[in-house]
Parts: structure tokens; C-alpha cells; sequence
């Protein structure tokens, strides 16, 4: 089977920076509360009319396109990570394929939050190994900013997330030994509600929950969001982060050293990893876990704060540029959040 190659990678973020500072005009939070949890010190939110993830996913593929040498009517096939979508439906996918005025390709978008975008990569992957596409685009994108509460109430989970796009151009790989060795993928649904956003959906639990399962006291076109529901920060991402943070520090170093079991590799082979950029403390946790040097991770979390799907492709792509990663360098890329589900790729550059 013909492996897949990152042939082109690509980020985007948008120029407007908030710091932990302006974070507490809103809520009552501190930059050193923020700093000492989480390591975060700034993220960027997108112009609140004018970007919408789609746009930051347009202007990531651009580049990604570019560096990978074709234009974009030669990709074949579209894979869009996002969590923060432009519509509830359709997806972001089509909605790139039109903005990029690319050929009737089919675009397929992926729910995975966190690990939305390694589970973006193991799909192109495998259409890459099986000969049906060539020239796969796969983004991870998220316009957080739109969707928080930044009052008091959201903020343990407003404070960590900020907006961006990455995106990479898998092609298949042209010398023997190169590309992505495997990937890994793993979820656990005991665990959904625990990082998650209620409303709106289908689950009727809001309706039970206040005893009016009937619907009588319900207008029928309230069920799938209600005034009532808005009151009660429902639209809002809701987190339990402690339970969060204990399940990732061990599903992070398990999936990674299942990636490097698989290829009979080491940790000391690793010349790069790249972790899901959710808190620095889980990244060090994991590093320390796995006795990697500073120069074996990356993490960038400090100015972008947690982006979700679009985490790790800023940090693949900041991480090329920055000349972090060269040709024949085992580069692992590992993720954990919400559903949970969490992945790894172990990719030889
Ligand atoms: O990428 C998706 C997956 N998500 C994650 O991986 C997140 C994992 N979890 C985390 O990163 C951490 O749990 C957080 C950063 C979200 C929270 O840090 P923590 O150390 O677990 O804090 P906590 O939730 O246990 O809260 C400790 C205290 C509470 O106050 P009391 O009850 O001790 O008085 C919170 O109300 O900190 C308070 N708090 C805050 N204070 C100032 C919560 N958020 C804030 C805030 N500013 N932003």
C-alpha cells in the first residue's frame, strides 16, 4: 500500500490578540490564575463579522496548497476539523470547496473536537493508501471566540480557548520509508457530557430534566433551543476540566506509546512531538511521564491558548517554519478531548 506524505502545511491566526488582562473586564479572573493553570498568556479571536472558521480554513489551505506545490482545483478530496462550525449544517467542508472555487470534490467534516484533526489525518490517510486520492486537504479550524461565555459563570472554560486554522496537503509519499507510519483511534462515551455544549440538539434531556417531557408546556419550535435554555448558559461549552485534565495525562503517554509499539520505535526516537495544545501542564505531565527533553515537545499553547482542531496543525506548521522539523525526523502528533476520543499519528517526515 502507497503511504501518505505531508506534503504542504499551512496556519492561520488572526491578528487580534487578547490578553488574560482583557479577559478580566469580562469575568473575574487574573493573568496569574491563568498563567499558573493553564500556561496560557494570549489568544487570538477572530474579527467577530468579517472571519468565520471557514475563512481561517481558507486562508491555513492556501498556504498549505501552495508549499505542496499544486493549486486548488488539484485537490481531490476535502477533510474539515471543527467543533465552532459556520452552520450547523451544512459543514465547513463545502463551504471551503466553494470559497477555494475548487472542482465538485467531495468534502467530509469531522466532529472529534480535540482530536479532530488527527482523526481528520487517519481518513486521508487511508484514502491515500488505497489509491483514491492524490491530493487530499485536511484542515483543522475553530472560531471559539463566537461561542463562549465570558462571564463569570463560563469562566473555566472561556479563559482556555482561543480561534485559528491549520491545514496540511497529504499526497502520497514519493521515497520508501517516509510519511505516516499509523495512526491510532480511541474513544470513550461514558465520559460525553463531561466536556461538551447541550444545546442546541435532540437529546431532550433539558425538557425531562425540567419536567415538561410532554412538550405540552413546550412551543413546538422551541425544543430544539428555547429562551429558557439561553437563560441557562446551554449554548455554552460546559467542562468538568478536572476530570478532563486526570483522563488526558493518561490517555495522552498511552496513545503515544501505543503509536511507537506499532513501529517498534523508543521514546528517544522521537525528534518531535507535537501534543494537542489543551493545557501546558497536561503537555509537561506528558513529557515528564515519557522522560522527553524541552527539545522533544512543542508547545505554543502560551499565545494561542487552545484552538482544538486547528491545536495541532498551528503547532505542526509554526514548528516547520521554525525549522523544528527536517526530512527522516520522526514527528508524533497526539490528541485527547472531548467525547472522549483521543489519537495519535506517528509520521516519518
Ligand atoms: O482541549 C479540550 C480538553 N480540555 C482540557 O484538556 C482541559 C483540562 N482541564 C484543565 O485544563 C483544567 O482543569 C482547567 C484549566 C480548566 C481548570 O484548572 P483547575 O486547576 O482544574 O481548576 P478547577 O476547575 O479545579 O478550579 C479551581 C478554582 C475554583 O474555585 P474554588 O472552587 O476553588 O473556589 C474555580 O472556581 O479556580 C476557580 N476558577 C477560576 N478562577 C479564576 C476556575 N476558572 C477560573 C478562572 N479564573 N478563569
Amino acid at each position: 500500500m502507497q503511504a501518505s506524505r505531508i506534503a504542504g502545511v499551512g496556519m492561520y491566526v488572526p491578528s487580534n490578540i487578547f490578553t488574560n488582562n482583557d479577559l478580566t473586564k469580562y469575568m473575574d479572573t487574573s493573568d496569574e490564575w491563568i498563567q499558573e493553570r493553564t500556561g496560557i498568556m494570549e489568544r487570538r479571536y477572530a474579527d467577530r463579522t468579517r472571519e468565520t472558521t471557514t475563512t481561517m480554513g481558507v486562508e491555513a489551505a492556501k498556504i498549505a496548497i501552495e508549499r505542496a506545490g499544486i493549486t486548488p482545483q488539484d485537490v481531490d478530496f476535502i477533510v474539515f476539523a471543527t467543533l465552532s462550525p459556520d452552520y450547523y449544517f451544512p459543514g465547513c467542508g463545502v463551504l471551503l470547496q466553494r470559497a477555494m472555487k475548487m472542482k465538485e470534490i467531495g468534502a467530509l467534516d469531522v466532529r472529534n473536537q480535540c482530536s479532530g484533526f488527527v482523526y481528520a489525518l487517519s481518513v486521508a490517510d487511508q484514502f491515500i493508501k488505497t489509491g483514491m486520492y492524490k491530493n487530499i486537504l485536511v484542515v483543522g479550524a475553530e472560531k471559539h471566540s463566537f461561542g463562549l461565555d465570558f462571564s463569570t459563570r463560563g469562566r473555566n472554560i472561556s479563559v482556555i480557548f482561543g480561534d485559528g486554522a491549520g491545514a496540511v496537503v497529504l499526497q502520497p509519499a514519493t521515497k520508501q520509508g517516509q510519511g505516516i507510519l499509523s495512526t491510532h483511534l480511541h474513544s470513550d462515551g461514558d465520559s460525553a457530557e463531561i466536556l461538551a455544549m447541550y444545546n442546541p440538539g435532540t437529546h431532550a434531556n433539558y425538557w425531562v430534566q425540567n419536567n415538561v417531557a410532554s412538550f405540552d408546556e413546550a412551543e413546538m419550535g422551541e425544543m430544539f433551543m428555547s429562551h429558557a435554555m439561553i437563560d441557562e448558559a446551554q449554548n455554552f461549552p460546559n467542562m468538568d476540566g478536572p476530570a478532563v485534565f486526570k483522563k488526558a495525562i493518561v490517555k495522552f503517554p498511552e496513545v503515544i506509546m501505543e503509536a511507537l509499539a506499532a513501529n517498534n520505535l523508543q521514546t528517544t526516537d522521537i525528534n518531535l512531538l507535537i501534543p494537542h495544545q489543551a493545557n501546558l501542564r497536561i503537555a509537561q505531565f506528558v513529557q515528564q511521564k515519557l522522560k522527553l527533553t524541552d527539545e522533544q515537545v512543542y508547545n505554543n499553547i502560551q499565545y494561542y491558548g487552545n484552538t482544538t482542531a486547528a491545536s495541532v496543525p498551528i503547532a505542526l506548521c509554526e514548528a516547520w517554519e521554525k525549522g523544528k522539523i527536517k526530512e527522516g525526523d520522526i514527528v508524533c502528533l497526539a490528541a485527547f478531548g472531548s467525547g472522549f476520543t483521543w489519537a495519535s499519528a506517528l509520521i516519518r517526515w
